[in-house]
C-alpha cells in the first residue's frame, strides 16, 4: 500500500487552497477524523497508512479563543498533542501550521530563532502546540499569516498592527513547496510587511481604518517576520 499524507483542517480557508492545487494527499473531515479523540485520530491514521501529516485544524483567531478558552485549548493544544503522539510512535512527519502571533510584537521582523512570547490566549495555544510539534523527530513549523483577498471578512483592518500577510492561495503554493522540499524545523513565510490595512486596502477599497485599542483585544503591534531563511531555500541560492 502506498504511502499517504493527510491534511486535517482541509475544509478551512488556507485547507481549502491546498485541495485547489494538490489531488493526491487525504483529505478527512473533521467528524471524519476529529484531532481531539485521540483513539479515532489514531485508527484513521493507522488506517490510512499516513507518512507525513499536514496539520491545519485549529481554533482560529484572538477573539474566538478568548471567548472559548475550553475549546481553545482542547483543539490547539490537546489535538495537537494527539498528532504528535501518534507521529512520534508511527515515524510520521508531522508538519504543523503556526502563526507571527507566537511573538509578542514589541520589536517586528523576528528570525526562526527569535523567542516567542503569546500575548493572548490564541496565541497561546498555538505555540503551545510548536512545542509538541518540535518533540516529534521529523517535523516542520511554518510561522506564516495570510488572507482571502476576495473575501475579507470584515469592513474595517488595522491600521496600526503590521504584518507580513500574505495571499492565501501564495501561502498555499509555499506549504507545498516546503513538503517537496522536505524542510524540517522551523521557516517563516511572508510577503511584504506593512500594516494590515494598506494590505487590504489594495484589494478592498471600501475597507475602513481600526486601531488596536478599538479592538478592546490584545493585539500584537509588530508581526512582521524575517523570510530572508525561506527566500534563500525557495530561490535555491
Ligand atoms: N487565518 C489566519 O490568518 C492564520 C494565520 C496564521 C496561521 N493560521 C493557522 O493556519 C491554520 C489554518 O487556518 P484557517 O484560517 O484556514 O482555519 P479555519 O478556516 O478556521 O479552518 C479550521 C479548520 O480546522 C478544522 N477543525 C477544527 N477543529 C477540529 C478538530 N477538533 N478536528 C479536526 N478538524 C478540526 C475545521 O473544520 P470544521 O470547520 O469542520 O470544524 C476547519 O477545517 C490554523 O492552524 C491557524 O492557526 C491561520
Amino acid at each position: 500500500m502506498s504511502k499517504k499524507t493527510i491534511v486535517f483542517g482541509s475544509t478551512g480557508t488556507l485547507g481549502k487552497e491546498i485541495i485547489n492545487l494538490e489531488k493526491n494527499f487525504i483529505y478527512p473531515t473533521h467528524s471524519q477524523a476529529d484531532i481531539t479523540k485521540f483513539d479515532q485520530l489514531s485508527s484513521f491514521i493507522e488506517n490510512e497508512n499516513a507518512y507525513q501529516i499536514l496539520h491545519l485544524a485549529a481554533l482560529v483567531g484572538a477573539r474566538a479563543c478568548e471567548e472559548n478558552k475550553e475549546n481553545a485549548y482542547l483543539t490547539n493544544v490537546i489535538g495537537t498533542k494527539n498528532l504528535a503522539k501518534i507521529c512520534s510512535a508511527k515515524n510520521i512527519k508531522l508538519i504543523y501550521m503556526s502563526t507571527d502571533t507566537v511573538f509578542d510584537g514589541d520589536k517586528g521582523n523576528y528570525n526562526e530563532e527569535d523567542i516567542p512570547n503569546p500575548i493572548n490566549y490564541y496565541s497561546f495555544t498555538k505555540f503551545a502546540g510548536e512545542c509538541y510539534a518540535e518533540m516529534v523527530p521529523y517535523h516542520l513549523i511554518i510561522r506564516a499569516s495570510f488572507f482571502s483577498p476576495n473575501n475579507f471578512p470584515f469592513n474595517k483592518a488595522l491600521t496600526d498592527q503590521y504584518t507580513c500577510r500574505m495571499p492565501v492561495e501564495e501561502l498555499a503554493k509555499e506549504i507545498l513547496l516546503a513538503i517537496n522540499k522536505d524542510l524540517e524545523g522551523i521557516i517563516h513565510m511572508g510577503g511584504e510587511r506593512d500594516s494590515l490595512y494598506s494590505i487590504i486596502k489594495k484589494f478592498k477599497p471600501e475597507i475602513e481604518k481600526m486601531t488596536i485599542q478599538e479592538t478592546g483585544l490584545n493585539l500584537p503591534k509588530d508581526l512582521s517576520l524575517d523570510v530572508s531563511k525561506w527566500r534563500i531555500i525557495k530561490n535555491g541560492t
